[in-house]
């Protein structure tokens, strides 16, 4: 298979892992639906390739299934993503418009571990995304972008995370539950596609997570 056909592979993968784990959670979709537009901030997102994947599910969460209103003045869903590789930032602002079919989109260079000084970001996001979150290599860093992750969450806001590999996921979830989130679901994705080291592939396992009251 062509990288491009794997990828677009991928991204379907996503997205029903995605409407899988957040289509039933009442708490997401009330967050998603509680203002005029969802907020979602991507962590450590590279090149963003999941940009619309993302955007979409959660348009749809927000809208019920309803077409986005393109017409709206504002947009639906605003997707911030932030890396601290501004090639990759550079590659994701080249790809998508800055606002396509009333959604949102912007790509800041920055260290994740950080997010409290970019005051730019805002707060309140009512998803934050980290897709391939890499714990295993730096577990002092993914703490540090895990607790600042979830403080940017509105309070019935979603922490979401894929894993490339079974250990890596495991340690995360405890990680973040000791960092005062509330584990709503782990699944595994069935349809994961293999990489070249054994044990690790795409999106191998996603886990939504809320903070604890
Ligand atoms: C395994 S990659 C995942 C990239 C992307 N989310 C994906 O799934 O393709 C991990 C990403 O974390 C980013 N990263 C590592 N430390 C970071 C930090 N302190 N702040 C922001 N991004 C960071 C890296 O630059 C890299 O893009």
């Amino acid at each position: 298979m062509k990288s491009e056909e794997r990828l677009k592979t991928d991204m379907r993968r996503l997205r029903g892992l995605l409407k899988k784990v957040l289509a039933d959670d009442e708490g997401a979709r009330r967050a998603l639906q509680s203002g005029d537009e969802a907020r979602i901030l991507d962590v450590a997102c590279g090149a963003c390739i999941e940009a619309e994947t993302l955007s979409d599910v959660l348009a749809e969460l927000k809208n019920g299934d309803a077409p986005v209103d393109v017409d709206s003045a504002g947009p639906a869903v605003k997707l911030t993503g932030i890396d601290v590789r501004a090639r990759e930032i550079a590659d994701a602002q080249l790809r998508f418009d800055k606002m396509k079919d009333g959604r949102e989109f912007e790509f800041l260079t920055g260290d994740a571990t950080k997010l409290e000084g970019h005051r730019e970001l805002g707060e309140d996001f009512d998803v934050v995304f980290m897709r391939h979150q890499n714990y295993w290599n730096g577990q002092r860093t993914w703490e540090e972008i895990f607790d600042q992750g979830m403080k940017k969450l509105a309070d019935n806001g979603r922490l979401v995370i894929t894993s490339y590999f079974d250990k890596e996921h495991e340690l995360a979830l405890e990680a973040i539950q000791r960092l005062g989130g509330k584990l709503i679901v782990t699944e595994e994705n069935a349809e994961s596609r293999e990489l070249s080291t054994v044990g690790k592939s795409i999106d191998r396992h996603i886990a939504v997570f809320e903070k604890k009251k």
